[in-house]
């Protein structure tokens, strides 16, 4: 895990190896705070270039700050509010090319130029959300969108 060069693999083989990792670690006999810290890690030791991975977690009408890498963010979100809090309503990933252009987006860091929010719900529940933060504009893909599903997706099915 520690020797992960990511900028040295193919873009095919850094997901491969990404997704691998990820379920190494993943585990169901571990409480959720524990998967989601190191869940956090391994996608910021991957993707490095982002300036903010981590994960707001659902209580009531209201998002709470979970584990993350990156500097201090904002502690509470609600529900319809920011781009978090707006892919917590819809139950819809949201990929913002320019975070300055999406109504009411939450400046936690000037740097965030651009945004990815995967919804993680489990049993028809939501559970929060999975927030990827990068200082590039339009630095998020589909294929982004769809690579990171399969990571939510791999966490939903130990919870
Ligand atoms: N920008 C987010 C808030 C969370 S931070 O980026 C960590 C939003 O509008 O939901």
């Amino acid at each position: 895990m520690y020797n992960i060069e990511p900028d040295k693999l193919s873009s095919a083989d850094k997901e491969k190896l990404f997704m691998e990792t990820l379920k190494g670690y993943l585990d169901k006999d571990l409480k959720l705070v524990t998967n989601l810290s190191n869940m956090s890690a391994v996608i910021h030791a991957f993707f490095p270039d982002l300036n903010w991975v981590g994960f707001y977690l659902l209580d009531n009408q209201n998002l709470y700050l979970g584990p993350f890498q990156g500097k201090p963010a904002c502690t509470s979100i609600q529900i319809g509010k920011g781009v978090c809090g707006t892919c917590a309503k819809t139950r819809q990933a949201q990929l913002v090319s320019d975070t300055s252009k999406f109504s009411g987006h939450i400046v936690c860091d000037i740097a965030s130029k651009s945004e990815l929010v995967v919804p993680i719900v489990h049993n028809s529940l939501l559970v929060g959300v999975l927030d990827l933060d990068s200082s590039e504009l339009d630095h998020f893909q589909k294929s982004d969108l769809e690579l990171f599903g399969k990571a939510v997706n791999l966490l939903v099915d130990i919870l």
